[in-house]
């Protein structure tokens, strides 16, 4: 028998055992798990932006606001989008905002070099971006121009989007038809700064990043939250670095960034992946927890208070894009395996809350893991969006601690834990348990023993497909839905649940 410790969960996993347990310490709640853990992430890349979320405002056929597709709007505020970073990615650190205020139609033009190398308009800037996030009831995450901008384009930027007294930014604000400020609060500094954003040295960053941050200031009634350029999955000297080398007054936030792919030269079809394929994709998924625990100890060393959070702000399954689309687009189908790495990484995140505040998946719409897809005026919620929709209870409640002990999902030589959970008890004291079981063949029996409080009623709601590779198609788009589900049992102090191969339940206690 083997144990280890993540987070808040303590794993155990034992060859014997064909059970998975689980003891809720629903007496002794942890820290709010921030709700910016469940944020999204909009590039301008192949169709998130232009076709995704923006259809043009002089659109007849696909109704919009402002050219925003009304559909989208409605799905991501019932999914409860808290928080979306924008404009990029690779492609913040080529974006000039200047270009994208102002009359349309003299916007001048640009070229997409990360993405396909297409033109793009700058029809959609600074206005549709922050006019959109307060359509959607979603905070914004503004990642500002570090690679090939200047410290006086990011610092008027800020001052663009958030002074209310009388400046030369803000009164251009105003005269392009925006009076009050939108207070943006998050703020990247940088994307990817080791690579696309300036392939720049730990060290060299940090100083930059010194330099950038000293001139993007808040107000005392709107402080601003400051986001390092973060780490690349396991580079923990990065970490290590910004930690170290930045003065803490300057640094809010730290990014990392990890997808879960299986081989950068050998990714895996989106849809038609074999069952190895699969384990390699929820391997790499599950390294996440890895990840943020070893990031958070470096972090700790230097800041034991917590006062900086850990902001994944790119994470998400990477696979070949769809047959006959343009390869620089990234677009891929979502099948249950990502609803499978979606409620892994979830219940990873609740878990590390103490540490990790925000977190934002790649992409929104038509990009990588996306929650929505369109075909023109069409439109489908893939198996991600159900499982983000399902996990909403957890935003802004409290973590419970949970004690883990579940079996091996076996291929080949190597195994993973089968089942990951986390809970939260919410304001009005209910109780949610979210429940993932990854393995391809087996069905699991839970038991749940609640500690501390009583509970009268169980309820709950799965996601189950009979394939892996099941998807939803714009011919069939509610092949995967939610149901609800109610064959978990209430006893006592103890829960009963059998949950079926690559499947997910949240389950609610009153
Ligand atoms: O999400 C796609 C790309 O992945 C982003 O632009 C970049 O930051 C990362 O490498």
């Amino acid at each position: 028998m083997k144990s280890f410790i993540l987070g808040a969960i303590l794993f155990s996993t034992n060859v014997a055992c064909a059970q998975t347990s689980i003891i809720l310490k629903a007496d002794s709640t942890a820290q709010t798990i921030n709700k910016n853990i469940y944020g999204h992430f909009a590039e301008h890349l192949g169709r998130c932006i232009y076709g995704g979320f923006y259809v043009g405002d002089t659109n007849k056929v696909i109704p919009n606001t402002d050219g925003v597709r009304n559909d989208v709007i409605a799905a991501l505020r019932k999914m409860k989008i808290p928080v979306l970073r924008w404009p990029g990615g690779c492609f913040a650190d080529t974006y000039h905002w200047k270009d994208g205020v102002g009359d349309k139609s003299k916007r001048p033009t640009m070229v997409n070099s990360w993405w396909g190398g297409v033109t793009e308009d700058n029809s959609f800037g600074t206005h549709d971006f922050l006019n959109m996030c307060e359509r959607l009831g979603a905070d914004r995450y503004l990642s500002g121009n570090v690679g090939s901008g200047t410290v006086q384009e990011l610092s008027e930027w800020v001052q663009y989007v958030n002074f209310d007294g009388k400046s030369p930014m803000s009164d251009w604000r105003r005269k392009n038809g925006r009076d009050k400020p939108w207070n943006v609060k998050y703020w990247g500094i940088g994307n990817e700064a080791w690579g696309c954003g300036g392939n720049m040295t730990a060290e060299y960053y940090a100083n930059i990043y010194r330099k950038y941050s000293t001139f993007m200031t808040g107000s005392d009634e709107h402080p601003i939250f400051r986001i390092a350029s973060g780490a690349n999955s396991a580079d923990y000297h990065w970490t290590d670095v910004l930690m170290r080398d930045i003065p803490h007054h300057l640094l809010q936030g730290i990014a990392l960034h990890h997808y879960a792919v299986i081989d950068w030269n050998h990714k895996s079809p989106a849809v038609d992946f074999s069952e190895q394929q699969y384990f390699a994709s929820m391997k790499s998924a599950l390294m996440m927890n890895e990840l943020v625990t070893k990031h958070s100890a470096i972090m700790d060393k230097y800041d034991p208070e917590k006062k900086i959070a850990l902001v994944v702000d790119e994470w998400g399954g990477w696979y070949d894009v769809e047959p006959g689309t343009n390869p620089a687009f990234l677009y891929q189908q979502n099948t249950m395996r990502d609803a499978m790495i979606a409620a892994s990484t979830l219940n990873i995140f609740n878990n590390h809350s103490d540490r990790v505040r925000m977190a934002n998946l790649a992409q929104t719409i038509n990009v990588l893991q996306a929650v929505i897809l369109t075909n023109k005026e069409k439109i489908i919620l893939t198996p991600t969006y159900y499982v983000m929709e399902m996990y909403n209870v957890h935003q802004n409640a409290k973590l419970i601690p949970v004690v883990l002990n579940t079996d091996d999902y076996s291929y080949g030589n190597e195994k993973l834990p089968a089942v990951s959970a986390s809970a939260s008890m919410d304001s009005a004291g209910v109780v949610h348990i979210s429940l993932a079981n990854i393995n391809s063949t087996k069905e699991e029996s839970i038991s749940i023993k609640v500690e501390g409080n009583k509970y009268k009623k169980i309820s709950g709601t799965i996601l189950t497909s009979p394939r892996l590779q099941d998807h939803n198609t714009f011919e069939n788009p509610d092949k995967i839905k939610p149901q609800t589900f109610s064959a978990a049992s209430l006893k006592g102090d103890l829960i009963k649940v059998k949950i079926p191969p690559f499947s997910v339940i949240v389950l609610e206690l009153k």
